[in-house]
């Protein structure tokens, strides 16, 4: 049993395999959070601690005991207004204008199976994988209800959590701030890790004390943003890759999101994640209610790896769906950097040619096939194929791309607009724009007001007319903006942000029902949008724009803490690199692409004999691997911002087969010798190195490791090869 109710205490606990979380509603009927960590078998309202702490309120039924005041307890899910002035997870506007809310426990209910959360992606598992505990908490003066979620994965050491706010008062509401999930830590000193970038550059890791002043990871852009992810670490001070305990917290949403964190006058730490409160002004009449996106918890007492490792687990298993989900995905080729606007449809037959040729399994037409688009500045809003640019209707393309034995997959765009489109011309009030003022443009385009419904049903009939011409298997699913005008024709603007995210969902869902053999990858220009919300309707995602295979090792380094190489999309392009000018060689390329979903961006016809027989053998040592590489278990060997090589490792989940991947980033004279230490091995079995025949002992190569070969030039790279004896 995953959830422990004790009905003398009121109190809560939150088994997992290797995790305890426990929580009580306590004689005034607030919920108290009491511990999240190691696995303990005990009450751990010992830890509670009460006194006079002068200028923290008290609640009036506490009379003249002045020693209970929330703003010091440690709470599951603090409320403005009720004497907690840190910062809280819930802010509610009253129809006075006062904001102010006393949640007290009402009931709970514990079930089987995961619950689900309409409209928003969410952790799935059955009924033998997962137990929810409901919480209900009340207002009885507002007529506020939250409804508080966990959903508990016992055997995955993953706890989620959500809220459902209602509004069962008489008078309008306004949720003027929402988190799903808020862990109080009575003492300690943690850091936070989280990942920053920009667009061709993202999740770069930074790690920050958690001090007296409050951090905001944010993002304000309408997605979840090349800026910050929406994944945090909240670790002790010594915690490393492979040592010490950390908590994890992963937003399942791809829209604006806030975490906030910091130590308040007491030295305890609070760590709160959920949507972004700026322009958001969420409006409850009697009975309407709001759905906060859900939060995944976790916890690990072996560092960063042992965290790493239970979030890929559960992203594969339980937000992946589909038919592509646990199975390998295709190799692919994408037309972008090989022929960027200017191809026909011979162009991308020659691609689908030489893909056969090499043994790729599908070429994706990007950006530039429909309406007037020979450039980023038109057409986007137009999802009518351009069969004069082709030079020939999609379905014979399709057939003769098929004839080859390839996949076909297309680029859409569905959430923009360009001003130069039809669609634009005839339906001008579609798009997010504030009345009387000057659009701001990006990339020379508009957003679509995907909050509207009548919108979002104009642009699938336009992407299903065209699915519905061709073979087609794949789509790549982009965002090139960020939104700046959170106003809609028809919805309150508080609430644009939030419908707008739900609208994309909403037609995505759709889409996945009508095509459920349908693989689609996300993209918003790369990595804008990667977050466990796309994950759920799209099981691989396109990493960065940035295709330099050095500038990649990074990318992927931060990607991975949270996400498992399975969803992350990784080319081969051309060199000098079209983001950097960098020139790596293409064996390089080809392992750096390999510690992900593996595929090809630049033209084929280009390369030479040689280079497409190395291309040949690369893609053979993928797709020989590419289930070890999906779904077995990847280690971050060394860290990319400081070290002079960048080491990873593929484990099949059984021990027995694993890729070590090793790229050389810096090269000087006289170098010394660097060691590089496996992990995840089994201790007393013999590895062999399939190449040279050389065996090791498991603890051998874990606690001495195996000396960095470095040779001469810039960003070599290899990977051994060590399979198991019997
Ligand atoms: C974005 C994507 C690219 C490509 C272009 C097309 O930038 O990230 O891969 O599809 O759009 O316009």
């Amino acid at each position: 049993m995953a959830v422990i109710y004790n009905k003398e205490k009121n109190l809560f606990t939150l088994q997992t395999k290797n995790t305890t979380y426990q929580m009580k509603a306590d004689q005034l009927g607030y919920l108290l959070h009491l511990y999240y960590g190691k696995k303990v078998d005990q009450d751990m309202d010992y830890l509670l601690t009460y006194a006079d702490r002068g200028f923290s309120g008290n609640p009036a039924e506490m009379a003249d005991n002045r020693t209970y005041s929330l703003d010091t307890l440690p709470q599951e899910y603090p409320v403005l207004g009720t004497g907690d002035n840190r910062s809280t997870a819930l802010v509610i506007r009253n129809a006075d204008y006062s904001e102010c809310c006393d949640l007290r426990y009402v009931s709970h209910e514990i079930i089987k199976g995961k619950y689900k959360l309409d409209g928003l992606p969410a952790v799935y598992a059955n009924d033998k994988e997962a137990e929810t505990l409901s919480i209900i908490l009340k207002d009885n003066s507002n007529g506020a209800q939250v409804k508080l979620l966990y959903g508990i994965l016992e055997e995955e050491d993953i706890i989620t959590r959500s809220a459902i706010i209602t509004n069962s008062g008489q008078e309008n509401l306004v949720i003027e701030k929402a988190a799903s999930a808020c862990l109080d830590f009575l003492a300690g000193d943690y850091e936070l890790i989280h990942f920053h970038g920009r667009h061709t550059m993202e999740r770069n890791m930074e790690r920050i004390p958690v001090s007296h002043t409050e951090i905001k990871v944010e993002s304000r852009r309408g997605a979840s943003s090349h800026q910050h992810n929406p994944g945090v670490i909240l670790a002790e001070h010594n915690t490393t890759e492979d040592y010490g305990n950390c908590y994890g917290m992963l937003f399942v949403y791809s829209g604006n999101f806030m975490c906030e964190s910091g130590k308040d006058q007491f030295d305890q730490t609070r760590l709160v994640m959920g949507l972004q409160s700026e322009q958001f002004h969420y409006r409850l009449k009697h009975g309407q209610s709001l759905i906060v996106p859900e939060t995944i918890l976790s916890f690990s007492d072996k560092g960063f790896s042992g965290l790493s490792l239970k979030y890929h687990d559960c992203i594969r298993r339980h937000i992946c769906r589909g038919k592509y989900a646990n199975s390998p995905r295709p190799v692919l080729l994408n037309s972008w950097e090989a022929a960027y606007f200017d191809f026909n449809g011979n162009t991308i037959i020659n691609l689908a040619k030489e893909a056969a040729d090499l043994g790729i399994d599908l070429v994706v037409m990007d950006d530039g096939w429909f309406g007037n688009r020979d450039s980023d500045n038109s057409g986007l809003g137009d999802w009518i194929v351009n069969e004069q640019k082709l030079g020939c209707s999609l379905n014979e393309l399709v057939k003769c791309v098929n004839k080859q034995g390839v996949k076909f997959g297309i680029w859409i765009e569905p959430e923009m607009v360009s001003e130069d489109s039809n669609l634009y011309r005839e339906h001008p009030d579609f798009v997010l724009q504030i009345p009387g003022r000057q659009p701001i443009r990006s990339r020379n385009q508009l957003v679509l007001d995907f909050s509207r419904e009548e919108v979002r049903e104009n642009i699938f009939k336009q992407i299903c007319s065209v699915l519905d011409q061709a073979n087609i298997e794949y789509i790549k699913w982009d965002m090139n903006r960020n939104l700046t005008e959170l106003y809609s024709n028809k919805n309150f603007p508080g609430c644009v942000a939030y419908n707008y995210v739900l609208g994309v969902y909403d037609f995505l869902e759709k889409l996945l029902n009508r095509y459920p053999g349908l693989l689609i990858e996300g993209c918003c220009g790369g990595g804008g949008r990667f977050d466990a919300g796309m994950l759920y309707y799209t099981p691989q995602i396109w990493c960065s724009d940035n295709t330099d295979a050095i500038d990649r090792l990074k990318i992927q380094y931060g990607t991975s803490f949270f996400y498992p190489v399975s969803t992350s999309g990784s080319h081969v392009s051309a060199v000098p690199n079209h983001q950097t000018g960098r020139i790596t060689s293409l064996h390089t390329r080809g392992v750096v692409a390999m510690s992900g979903i593996f595929g090809y961006e630049l033209d084929p016809g280009k390369l030479s004999d040689e280079e497409k027989e190395e291309t040949r053998q690369q893609i053979k040592t993928y797709k020989k691997y590419a289930g070890l590489i999906q779904s077995g278990d990847y280690y971050r060997l060394s860290d990319p911002f400081k070290d002079i090589y960048t080491a990873w490792e593929n484990i099949s989940k059984d021990g027995t087969q694993v890729i070590l991947s090793i790229v050389i980033n810096e090269i000087h004279g006289n170098m010394p010798v660097y060691y590089v230490k496996l992990k995840g091995l089994k201790a007393n079995t013999i590895y062999k190195d399939i190449e040279s025949d050389i065996c090791y002992q498991g603890t051998a190569l874990m606690e001495a490791g195996l000396p960095i070969r470095c040779g001469l030039g810039e960003y070599n790279s290899y990977q051994i090869i060590l399979n198991a004896e019997k």
